[in-house]
């Protein structure tokens, strides 16, 4: 035999030579269980029909384009996602209606699953890139076959965003209709229900309305924040006042009734809920207090968890918008200027969406406007105060039927 002589010596002289060698082979002591009969991989992931759903329009047309199956398989994938963004999400919104939340290890699991949301809005982020390898030109080869079809029919993340809690009202609307009017019957009415529904953000939103430590009876937080803010601001504005007359003392006292007006915004309730009203705020003044409260005393072992979570969805909100911003410059480079095959004006459309109104934790973002220095953070006092050291004790009938949201 000629050719490579380390291939004559390792894996054809001593098979044939030392049969016993493979009997001392550790990584073949293993059984094969798949001949035995039983559930195989391609059944338990019925992959018959994954893999035979590729369906390429261009190849039914008589002109089959080799880069269509990328594009099918990309928004396959993402679809598959879809649905488990949207699975993780119907399971914490569960674990906060079923009331489960209220026993705090709860938390735990409501923050590892909105977490993994996060992760994988990462992920998704990054599958544009796989798209974008495939040129303008060779899209145009095959888009005319797509139409009317469009991602704008996408019934999954319609619906993602709906449980979120963007609000029909603040959408951009397609071509001056509802974006519900583009789907069917069922689709339309599943949106419906989604809209009807609780969002996470009104479950996150009463569940930061109980933040121990807002009782006006107990700790009272807010009062005593808003006084030491002003009295604050009142040492500050003696300071600026005894120093001599500059351009810079100006700017210091300019500086200081511009920080004075945004604080009485903030302890203004009316304006609050004028602000909700018109869209700019979506948390109940309530809750914008408990949210402001786990930001300050989020090193607390208390808030910890907490703390995360708000910052997991805030993370949501981010990522959804740079997914909407990525998408955008992909089509833009796609199909610059031409309309979307769905009937939209294309980029012009999408880039509209690319805004505030879509941000559902909006209030969460603009907490750090309301950032004060620490020694303004009203002081806990932990022999009277223990609610943020331990957790929150349910009441008995509660804990003893159930300690976890879930059959999991
Ligand atoms: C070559 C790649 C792509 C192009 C050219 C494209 C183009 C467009 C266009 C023009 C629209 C506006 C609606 C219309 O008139 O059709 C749209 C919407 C949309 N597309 Fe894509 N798209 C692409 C890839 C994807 C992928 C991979 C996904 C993943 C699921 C996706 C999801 C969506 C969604 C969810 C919308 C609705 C966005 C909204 O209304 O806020 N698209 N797309």
């Amino acid at each position: 035999m000629s050719g490579c002589p380390y291939f004559q010596r390792k894996f054809v002289s001593t098979s044939k030579q030392h049969p016993k060698e493979d009997e001392n082979d550790d990584s073949q002591t293993g059984v094969n269980k798949a001949s035995k009969g039983g559930l195989i991989y391609g059944d338990y992931l019925q992959l018959d029909k994954i893999v035979t759903s590729q369906v390429l329009q261009s190849e039914l047309k008589g002109n089959k384009i080799h880069d269509e199956h990328l594009f099918i398989v990309t928004h396959q994938a993402y679809e598959l996602w879809f649905k488990q963004v949207l699975w993780e999400l119907d399971s914490v919104r569960e674990i906060f209606i079923s009331g489960h939340v209220r026993d705090e290890r709860n938390m735990l699991k409501v923050n590892t699953r909105i977490h993994r949301i996060v992760m994988i809005f990462r992920l998704l982020l990054d599958q544009f890139a796989v798209l974008e390898t495939m040129t303008a030109l060779d899209f145009y080869d095959f888009r005319e076959y797509l139409s009317p079809a469009s991602g704008f029919q996408s019934l999954q993340f319609r619906l993602l965003e709906n449980k979120i809690g963007v609000p029909h009202n603040q959408r951009v609307p397609y071509n001056r209709r509802h974006y519900r009017d583009n789907f069917r019957d069922q689709e339309s009415e599943l949106l419906l229900h989604s809209e009807q529904e609780h969002t996470l953000l009104q479950l996150v939103e009463q569940w930061l309305e109980r933040t121990p430590g807002l009782e006006e009876d107990g700790f009272n937080f807010w009062w005593k924040l808003e006084t030491n803010i002003f009295e604050g601001l009142r040492r500050e504005k003696e300071k600026i006042e005894q120093k001599p007359d500059s351009e810079m003392k100006e700017e210091m006292m300019a500086e200081l009734i511009k920080q004075r007006d945004i604080f009485l915004s903030l302890f203004d309730e009316k304006r609050h809920d004028h602000l909700v009203s018109t869209g700019q705020r979506r948390l109940s003044y309530k809750a914008l207090q408990g949210a402001l409260m786990i930001y300050f005393y989020r090193e607390e072992p208390r808030f910890q968890v907490p703390f995360q979570l708000l910052t997991s969805l805030m993370d949501i909100d981010t990522l959804m918008t740079k997914w909407r911003y990525n998408h955008v410059c992909m089509v833009h480079r796609m199909i610059g200027s031409k309309d979307g095959t769905g009937g939209s004006s294309g980029y012009q459309y999408l880039r509209s969406t690319v805004s505030d109104r879509y941000k559902v934790f909006v209030d969460l973002f603009n907490l750090a406007t309301f950032l004060v220095p620490r020694e303004w953070v009203p002081k806990l006092d932990p022999s009277e105060h223990t609610f943020l050291y331990m957790a929150e004790c349910c009441d008995s009938s509660y804990c003893s039927s159930s300690s976890s949201d879930d059959s999991d």
